[in-house]
């Protein structure tokens, strides 16, 4: 699938991936929805749209409102006058021992990581479908593919992200609606903020831009899934699969030290 002239809505748009991912549907003539809590970012990302190009909308929400979903996709075909992509981006992160994570943290991590997507992608079939090519972009994490310790909700909600992706591809398989993962390995954005794990513990991060080469070329190339992980990350991934035992005695000599890295990693 080429990525020219899209109509797209993008949420998490104010920051990070979605931001690049946005500048690039830009740049590619595309017409966006930007969709986010924080109404400046996403008009920082919308002017650097236009000034690249692009056509873009803002559209403030706070997708955890269970009302969201469904006005923002009617909202955005409005302006957009129909739908391409949509890009399930937007997410948050509480990492730390599961009985120090609280109530509130956890939903929110449900609700941004697995439920909102599910939602607005339910909203957006029907214009997809319209539209005779469309994409479901999903944008989980590598961390769906290797759970890692103290990261056990946020494992959970993005393993759930990939696999709803997966369920629904074959459920449209030749409908001319594609579902497309994405599993990013650590990547230099603002939700890495908090986190003090590195390279050392597995951690070395991605600049975004090369992140969102990748999943640009792994559109157009029509892969199913994209995965941007670092090679030392990949071969863990490989073994998950065929040896989980050797991935927990793997892990277990490096337990404290990225306790100690992530237990303040949070974006929420
Ligand atoms: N960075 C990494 O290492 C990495 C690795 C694997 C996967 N990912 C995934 O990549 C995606 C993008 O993350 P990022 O790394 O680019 O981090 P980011 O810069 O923190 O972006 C997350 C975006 O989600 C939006 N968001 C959060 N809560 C929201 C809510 N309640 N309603 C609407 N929007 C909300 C935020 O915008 P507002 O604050 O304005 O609402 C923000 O723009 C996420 O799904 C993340 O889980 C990231």
């Amino acid at each position: 699938m080429k990525i020219s002239d899209r109509r797209v809505i993008v949420t998490g748009a104010g920051s990070g991936i979605g931001r690049e991912l946005a500048l690039r549907f830009g740049a590619a003539g595309g017409t966006l929805a930007l969709v986010g809590r924080r109404a400046d970012a996403l008009e920082d990302t919308a002017t650097q749209v236009r000034a690249s190009g692009g056509t873009a909308h803002v559209i403030p929400a706070d997708l955890a409102d269970r009302s969201a979903p469904d006005r923002v996709v009617a909202e955005a075909v409005q302006l957009l006058g129909g739908l391409d992509i949509l890009v399930n981006n937007a997410g948050n992160v509480r990492a730390g021992d599961l009985e120090s994570l609280s109530q509130n943290d956890i939903e929110a991590m449900v609700d941004i990581d697995l439920l909102a997507p599910i939602l607005l992608t339910r909203a957006a079939l029907p214009h997809l479908r319209a539209a005779g090519e469309g994409l479901v972009l999903g944008i989980a994490s590598g961390i769906a593919l290797v759970a890692l310790p103290y990261y056990s909700v946020y494992s959970a909600v993005k393993a759930g992200l990939a696999h709803f992706d997966e369920s629904l591809r074959r459920e449209l398989l030749d409908t001319g609606t594609r579902v497309v993962t994405v599993y990013p390995g650590a990547t230099a954005t603002p939700m890495m903020d908090s986190s003090d794990a590195g390279e050392d513990l597995g951690f070395g991060r991605r600049p975004v831009s090369d992140v969102v080469d990748d999943i640009v070329a792994g559109i157009e190339a029509d892969l199913l899934e994209i995965n941007t992980a670092l090679e030392s990350r990949r071969a863990m991934q490989e073994l998950n699969r065929t040896d989980v035992a050797a991935v927990d005695k793997a892990l277990q000599p490096r337990l404290a030290a990225l306790r100690a890295a992530v237990s303040g990693h949070r974006s929420i």
